[in-house]
């Protein structure tokens, strides 16, 4: 797993500035008031901080944000990072300056004098989440490229590093989600995917990998027609978490196609390659269980995820196909690229029968009509449960990870209604989001509090995001944990 950058949180100690290596940090607050170690790195400098302080570029830098002295005089260090912020940012702000500092760090060591400004912590993982590297195909000096060591100079360090800890353990998780939709096809096949997963049993997660054999058994029919054209053989992982007694868990179910060609209904060839992002669901709920596991949440939560590759072949299911899923429904199989809804049918409606959960989460990288509708600022959300929806949305917003709620309605079930079969698996252009999430809500059982998520938009972005390089963002594991923090743990 590609490597958090260390955080180390001290007490404040002027005397070791002039000689440290790498990267001075200071924080400015808006008025431009210098506190003690920014007076300290200004003598240091002959004045050259308090310059920029007093200048147009400072008052014009928006707060969250840095600008870099390079090679000041009277320090050792190569730069001086200058990150205008308040003493008391909120949680978004603070987490901003971190992510200016993670761009800016460099190579070497950073040094960041934080003096008695509130919300460290989010500081240190806006620079977690933000120094992230997916360099595992990268040869030469690109694959070399390291971070150094990062030291916060704090006035409650250990107050600090306890909460700093807990965030470290979400964030790996993030890099955990990241490392799993960044990899290619070719190496992130099913099997490797599982094996990945049933790693984190060292964890305390207890996991399982059902087999096609299993999956044929308990009659995953829609499941197994997507993955039967591939040679990488379908696995359903199942992730379980006990931290919470014996409550009823929180279930997430996700789809995770290692690499969704359309199968028979192929795709055009042109923009394909980012299929290989579509086990985005699946990875989105691995990192959850990570990040439970790592910082031993206090709550009973279940990881399901569908893992199978759709492609061409002379066994691959063909339009028309009609399959028998799990739950006995009929689905007919108009498009064999809306393939996702298929893999869910069977996951979500084995991870009802199985643990009886008090809700059920399934996020899926399910349909381009969701980027038509919101781009790649938010994520669709789609429920039948109001008060557990608004819940989420809270999570999310207190995340700030982009999430809007969509219509569902049974209006919609007419376009899904198939002439042979029960229901059809594809409905066509209008309200393509929709009705793909009234298709999965067929296989959530009567009463149970269910949130469908597609993050077909979210979970691959071209541009870097406040606190993602460009790539993978792990959209939705921060959301999630924050929702078992503040609805199951408390
Ligand atoms: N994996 C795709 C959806 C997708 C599109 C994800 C773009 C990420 C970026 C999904 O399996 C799919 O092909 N959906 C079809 C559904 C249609 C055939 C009803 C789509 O959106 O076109
Ligand atoms: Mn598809
Ligand atoms: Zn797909």
């Amino acid at each position: 797993m590609t490597d958090l950058v260390a955080v180390d949180f001290t007490a404040t100690d002027l005397d070791r500035i002039a000689a440290a290596e790498g990267r001075v940090a200071v924080l400015i607050t808006p008025d431009g008031k210098l506190d003690q170690g920014a007076r300290r790195v200004n003598r240091l400098t002959k004045g050259a901080l308090a310059r920029f302080v007093e200048s147009k570029p400072f008052e014009k830098l928006s707060e969250g944000a840095a600008q870099v002295l390079a090679y000041p005089t009277g320090l050792a260090a190569e730069a001086v990072i200058v990150v205008k912020l308040s003493r008391r940012p909120d949680t978004e702000t603070a987490r901003k300056a971190g992510a200016a500092l993670a761009r800016n760090m460099g190579e070497g060591a950073l040094l960041a004098l934080a003096g008695n400004t509130q919300r460290c912590a989010d500081i240190a993982y806006g620079l977690m989440l933000t120094a992230y590297d997916f360099t595992d195909h990268k040869t030469g000096e690109a694959a070399e490229k390291t971070r150094g060591a990062v030291t916060v100079m704090a006035s409650k360090p250990e107050e600090v590093a306890e909460a700093a800890e807990t965030l470290r353990a979400v964030a790996e998780g993030v890099f955990f989600t990241r490392d799993l939709v960044n990899a290619p096809a070719n190496v992130l096949t099913t099997t490797e995917f599982a094996a990945r997963v049933a790693d984190m049993e060292k964890l305390g997660l207890i996991v399982e990998v059902l087999e096609e054999k299993e999956l044929e058994e308990l009659g995953m029919r829609a499941l197994l027609a997507v993955g039967q054209g591939s040679e990488s053989p379908s696995r359903v992982a199942v992730m379980e978490w006990r931290g919470g007694g014996d409550e009823a868990p929180l279930a997430l179910v996700g789809k995770g196609v290692v690499f969704d060609t359309g199968g028979i209904s192929i795709k055009p060839s042109a923009g394909m390659e980012e299929m290989t992002m579509d086990m985005g669901g699946a990875g989105v709920v691995s990192g959850v269980m990570r990040a439970v596991a790592r910082r031993k949440a206090r709550a009973n939560v279940v990881g399901l995820i569908g893992l199978v590759e759709n492609m061409p072949d002379g066994r691959a299911q063909r339009p028309g196909d009609v399959v028998v899923s799990m739950k006995g429904d009929t689905i007919e199989v108009i498009n064999t690229d809306a393939e996702g809804r298929l893999v869910l049918a069977d996951v979500l409606w084995y991870a009802q029968e199985r643990f009886k959960p008090s809700g059920v989460i399934d996020l899926a990288t399910l349909t381009g009509a969701i980027i038509v509708g919101l781009g790649n600022e938010n994520t669709g959300v789609f429920s039948n449960d109001d008060a557990f929806c608004v819940a989420f949305l809270k999570a999310a917003a207190a995340e700030s990870e982009g999430a809007w709620r969509m219509p569902m309605g049974p209006a919609y079930d007419k376009l899904i209604k198939s002439r042979i079969a029960d229901i059809k698996n594809s409905a066509g252009r209008p309200a393509g989001s929709i009705t793909a999430a009234q298709f999965l809500g067929r296989f959530v059982k009567d009463d149970m509090p269910w949130i469908h998520l597609d993050i077909a938009g979210t979970a691959l972005v071209k541009e870097d995001t406040a606190l993602a390089p460009k790539g993978a963002t792990g959209w939705g594991v921060r959301a999630l944990d924050r929702l078992i923090r503040d609805r199951y743990e408390s």
